[in-house]
């Protein structure tokens, strides 16, 4: 049988970098289309075939006919609440007509299955119900949340009208190696680098926020099941458990030996106060479970960037 071919958008950042990894471990011949606007193609396997393009840009079509994947993960975003609060129509471009133009060309090219970086953390709003199922009414409160959704409701669209094969994954808060430190999410990481380098840090509000942690490999393991996937179905990706900003700088200090306070700022426009994901669905018809204890999980991504401050210093 020869391999499946897959196409991973934004496949040089934080997710896609890890996706690619087991892709090509599983035997898949992979094409990355990434603008590398937030990625780092450091991270990116030299086995991959990479497009340096914008996934809005009309020439994304050529390389689609031209690479004729089996399977597309997409997962190029821009990534960030705090990004779209300030420029809501740039988030708008890339998350809903960015997708838009990969969708209008996969539905014409007989893609077996289309699988999509969703967001549990940023549709639901403040939920109702902890953990919040699938079915929860749809309430973001921030334009990233709304972007997202924007684009989960134009691939149903597609799939009604052009039979396109779907599976929605819906990551709560991804934490790992490679989570970019500098960027205006993903607070594992950023705090990590900070406390490894003994730096300041702040926490926007008192610390109460909740949120569910799951770890890049859970992450990358639902992608690998979503390919075998039969139905059009979307799935919570999250360990099902809220927990506290103050308990992941408590789990953060133990793991890399930091003795300062963090100072407080206030809250942020359009972050949801607290959340965990109902991950039963995914568990029941996706065969997916996370495996990746949370203080397991910070131990490892602190050792990632332990290394790499490391490396940095003796070159
Ligand atoms: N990290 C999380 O906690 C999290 C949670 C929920 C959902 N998601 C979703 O998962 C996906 C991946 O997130 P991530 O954390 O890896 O973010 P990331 O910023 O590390 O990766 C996104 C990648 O997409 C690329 N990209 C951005 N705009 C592009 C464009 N216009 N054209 C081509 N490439 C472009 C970037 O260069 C980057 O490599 C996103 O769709 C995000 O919405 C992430």
């Amino acid at each position: 049988m020869s391999p499946q071919r897959a196409l991973i958008t934004g496949g040089s950042g934080f997710i896609g970098s890890h996706l690619v990894d087991r892709l090509i471990r599983e035997g898949f011949e992979i094409t990355v289309v990434d603008n590398l606007s937030a990625g780092d193609k450091e991270h990116l396997d030299s086995r991959a075939s990479f497009h340096q393009l914008d996934i809005c840009d009309p020439a994304l079509k050529e390389v689609l006919e031209a690479e004729r994947p089996d399977i597309v993960f997409h997962t190029a975003a821009q990534a960030s609440v705090a990004k779209s609060v300030a420029d809501p129509k740039t988030d708008a471009t890339i998350n809903v007509l960015g997708t838009l133009n990969l969708l209008s060309i996969c539905s014409n090219l007989g893609i077996k299955r289309f699988i999509y970086s969703s967001t549990g953390g940023a549709l639901y709003g403040n939920p109702e119900e902890i953990p919040c199922p699938e079915i929860h009414p749809i309430r973001p409160v921030s334009p990233y949340g709304a972007s997202k959704y924007a684009a989960e409701v134009y691939i149903r669209a597609f799939a009604e009208s052009s039979g396109l094969k779907y599976t929605i994954l819906r990551y709560s808060n991804v934490y790992g190696p490679r989570q970019s430190p500098f960027g205006a999410a993903g607070v594992i990481a950023i705090f990590a680098q900070r406390m490894l380098t003994n730096k300041k840090v702040t926490i926007f509000g008192n610390g109460d926020q909740k949120r569910d942690f799951v770890y890049i490999s859970d992450v990358v393991e639902a992608n690998l099941k979503a390919v075998e996937q039969k139905e059009n179905e979307e799935y919570n990706i999250g360990v099902g458990e809220a927990t506290s900003l103050n308990t992941i700088v408590s789990l953060l200090a133990k793991s890399t030996g930091y003795t300062l306070a963090p100072t407080h700022e206030a809250a942020r426009e359009g972050d949801v106060f607290k959340i965990a994901l109902d991950n039963k669905k995914a568990k029941r018809l996706l065969g997916w479970s996370p495996k990746v204890d949370l203080s397991d999980g910070i131990d490892l991504t602190v050792d990632y960037f332990k290394n790499k401050l490391a490396t940095n210093h003796a070159s």
